[in-house]
């Protein structure tokens, strides 16, 4: 079901911004396309060194999530099928295992290359729900290493389950002009570095993990939006926080949490949730520490901005009643001061949730829950129980201004605010 919510809102925005194409393309925008004619110049050393190239391939394909959405839940690995439900109809991966038929198994290097770098498979554009606008910036030597270790997966004999668009999102040439104005050659940094576990993270976050799919906001016609880079983006139901140097700073991000968040899932900051789960599971579990650490390197940036402590806790009469349901309804898990207790649930106290501007994630996980979780190295989350039919309005209102002020934010949150969340 993760995979599903994960891949739901990468499509979202990629449909969307494929409806603003056609628009713009019939309007006759498209001319005033202009380019980015700057060459991407990324690390070329992006695996552990010493393995061949198939064990580099499938280091890479887990670097790039290609199973969150090739791969079916209980369907053969990378056999395709999953479906990518969004307002315009539904959109399945394909199968790219090399079966010829049904598979990549007829495709040449070269054919593959140009399906990551730009976009184009037999049929024409590939729709940019694949995300090849982040893939572009690739090496040669990475796609041909994924490449071939795609061909020696078990070839799946299971034929591609067609779109089901609607009109005119149905219109494959419509991607071209929106690759014609959109897809660049490079994405805009957030942080600023030029050591070598910059660069090599860089070219982890940006061009395999394509964290800006989901961390960068879009643009009016659904393109990332260059000004504000990894500053944080709108998704299905939780958002995708700014994972900026200054925005994980203001949320009291080091160096070694992120490190500990993209190899486990789990920091004193709290735990992976919503469509970050599965990038987790599927994909950053699987790197190197080196990878994991350069890739916290590029995100904080050579020089690091200090975290920011938290400050002394409100002890205000109007957060009373807040503190009350806190203790009634949720400190049998998250502990009496929101210290957390281990294997059963995160702190609240310190929780970079909590700690957001936007009370946008905190006010969605009250009210929905989250479903339990596994974490690597044996590590669980149990489930957490949704509030929307528990707790009224004012209350979880009431409540959320409680954590807010306790982790320095503004106790600003109305009923009427959290009755827009619901669902
Ligand atoms: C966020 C979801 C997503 C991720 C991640 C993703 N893909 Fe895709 N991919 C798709 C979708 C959706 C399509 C079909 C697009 C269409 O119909 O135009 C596709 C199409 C393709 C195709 C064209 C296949 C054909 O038969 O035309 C290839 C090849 C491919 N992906 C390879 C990969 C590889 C390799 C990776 C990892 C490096 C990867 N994809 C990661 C969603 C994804
Ligand atoms: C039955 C135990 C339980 C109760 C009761 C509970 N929670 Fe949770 N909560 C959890 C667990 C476990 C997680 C982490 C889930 C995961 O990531 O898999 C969590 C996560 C969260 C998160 C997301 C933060 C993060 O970093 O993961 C917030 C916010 C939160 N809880 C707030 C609350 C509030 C407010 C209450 C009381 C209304 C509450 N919880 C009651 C178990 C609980
Ligand atoms: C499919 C969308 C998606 C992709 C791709 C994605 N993220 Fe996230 N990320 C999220 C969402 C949603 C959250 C908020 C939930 C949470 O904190 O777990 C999040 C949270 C985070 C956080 C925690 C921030 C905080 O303060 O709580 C970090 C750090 C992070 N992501 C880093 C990354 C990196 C690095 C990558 C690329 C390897 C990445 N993300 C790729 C959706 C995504």
């Amino acid at each position: 079901m993760k995979h599903a919510q994960t891949t739901a809102a990468v499509l979202r925005y990629a449909l969307t911004a494929l409806g603003a194409a056609l628009l713009c393309a019939c309007g006759g925008n498209a001319a005033s396309a202009a380019s980015d004619p700057a060459a991407t110049t990324p690390t070329a050393q992006t695996t552990p060194s010493g393995g061949d190239q198939l064990v580099r391939g499938r280091y890479l394909a887990h670097a790039a999530d290609c199973a969150a959405c090739h791969t079916a839940e209980n369907g053969a690995p990378f056999a395709g099928g999953v479906a990518l439900a969004s307002p315009f109809g539904t959109l399945y991966g394909t199968n790219i295992t090399p079966d010829k038929e049904h598979g990549i198994g007829k495709w040449t290097a070269d054919d593959f290359y140009k399906a990551l770098h730009d976009g184009i498979g037999p049929d024409g554009p590939l729709y940019p729900a694949m995300p090849y606008t982040s893939y572009r910036q690739l090496t040669r030597a990475d796609t041909d290493a994924i490449y071939a270790y795609l061909m020696s997966v078990k070839p799946a004999a299971v034929a591609n389950h067609p779109n089901d668009l609607r009109f005119p999102y149905n219109m494959r040439f419509g991607v071209r002009f929106w690759n014609m104005i959109f897809l660049k050659d490079s994405l805009p940094d957030a942080s600023q570095g030029k050591s070598e576990e910059w660069l090599r993270g860089r070219y982890l976050v940006n061009a395999l993990g394509h964290c800006a799919e989901c961390h960068t906001a879009r643009g009016s016609l659904g393109q990332l939006d260059g000004s504000s880079p990894l500053a944080g983006g709108a998704l299905g139901r939780i958002n995708a926080p700014d994972i900026t140097p200054a925005g994980l700073a203001a949320r009291g991000w080091t160096a070694d949490d992120l490190q500990a968040f993209l190899a486990t899932g789990i920091a004193r900051q709290g735990s992976a949730f919503g469509e970050m789960y599965p990038v987790i599971h599927l994909s950053t579990q699987y790197m190197t520490p080196d990878d994991v650490h350069d890739m916290a390197v590029y995100l904080l940036g050579d020089q690091a901005p200090s975290p920011q402590p938290l400050p002394a806790p409100a002890d205000n009469a109007q957060l009373e009643t807040g503190h009350k349901l806190y203790i009634a309804t949720c400190a049998g898990c998250h502990g009496m001061t929101g210290e957390g207790k281990p294997h059963v649930a995160v702190a609240m106290l310190g929780n970079s949730t909590a700690r957001q501007k936007d009370p946008h994630n905190l006010l969605v996980a009250i009210l929905d829950g989250i479903e339990a979780q596994d974490f690597p190295g044996n590590e669980s989350m149990q489930h957490m129980p949704g509030f929307a039919k528990i707790l009224s309005d004012d209350e979880i209102a009431q409540l959320a201004n409680y954590l807010r002020a306790q982790n320095g934010q503004p106790a600003d949150v109305t009923a009427t605010a959290v009755h827009a969340l619901k669902q």
